[in-house]
């Protein structure tokens, strides 16, 4: 482990970035923290006792968490064809991977819990805000525009999960909580690919910044929609809300793109 941790550092910034995209460096990744579960946590977890209600809230939200995770699923599948070269259409191939199984492990989640048409019920339970997001998200990815796709897809999509995410990990039960913890570790990869992606093409075409601009503006809105629709339907205070979308335009923000 220490001789691969020299080697990384003794590689130069153009082989050190195209490493990190590879599905070589996934598979050591995700090997230190998935090694062991089963659908995201492990064996041994025991399901929390939860009453009609608590269950009720927690249904709701992995059931938009799904329509989430398919979105990006899909929006990650779609962007291979718009990806300017090959280590990146890599990386996302990692990424397809990684969304497909945040989505395996929630599905799963929800029959742990007792339901038996997960299929139906996220039908059911799916915020309006967050199917129109996703439709415009895809609208963006088959678009073609590569910057503003990535930007939607790996910065505003992202921000929004880890925000959310990253919040209901804190007071989850310990199941949920394990098989947050374990997507939260593989956005986190996701997002980082998408600020170091970007901060390059911007540096290169700093014009590319203002599309960029309309484009957070616009899904912006619809992101803050989606979180007053789910944590209203979940009961959750306004404090809380307040706290969730402050928490996700700092996220981006942080990423550099104010
Ligand atoms: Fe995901
Ligand atoms: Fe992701």
């Amino acid at each position: 482990m220490a001789g691969q941790v020299d080697d990384l550092h003794q590689m130069d910034p153009e082989a050190f970035r195209e490493h990190v995209r590879s599905f070589q460096f996934w598979l050591d990744a995700v090997e230190g923290y998935l090694e062991g579960t089963e659908y995201g946590h492990a064996p041994a977890t025991p399901e929390a006792e939860l009453d009609a209600d608590e269950r009720e809230r927690l249904v709701t939200v992995l059931c938009n968490y799904c329509v989430g995770e398919t979105a990006a699923l899909e929006g990650a599948g779609g962007l291979i064809a718009v990806a300017p070269n090959r280590a990146t259409k890599i990386f996302l191939s990692t990424q397809t991977v990684d969304e497909g199984r945040h989505l395996e492990v929630l599905v799963h989640r929800l029959r742990e819990l007792g339901v038996a048409e997960p299929e139906a019920e996220i039908e059911r339970r799916a915020s309006p805000k967050l199917l129109e997001f996703k439709g415009r998200l895809l609208e963006l990815v088959h678009g073609g525009d590569w910057e503003a796709a990535l930007f939607a897809q790996n910065v505003i999509l992202e921000a929004m999960e880890f925000a959310v995410f990253h919040r209901h990990a804190q007071e989850a039960d310990p199941r949920t909580r394990e098989v947050l913890e374990g997507i939260i570790k593989d956005e986190r990869r996701h997002i980082g690919f998408g600020e170091n992606e970007l901060g390059r093409r911007l540096r290169q075409q700093p014009a590319a910044r203002e599309r960029l601009r309309g484009v957070r503006e616009e899904l912006d809105r619809l992101v803050l929609g989606c979180f007053e629709e789910t944590m209203a339907t979940v009961g959750a205070s306004a404090a809380e809300r307040g706290e969730l979308s402050r928490s996700y335009l700092q996220a981006v923000e942080r990423l550099g793109f104010a």
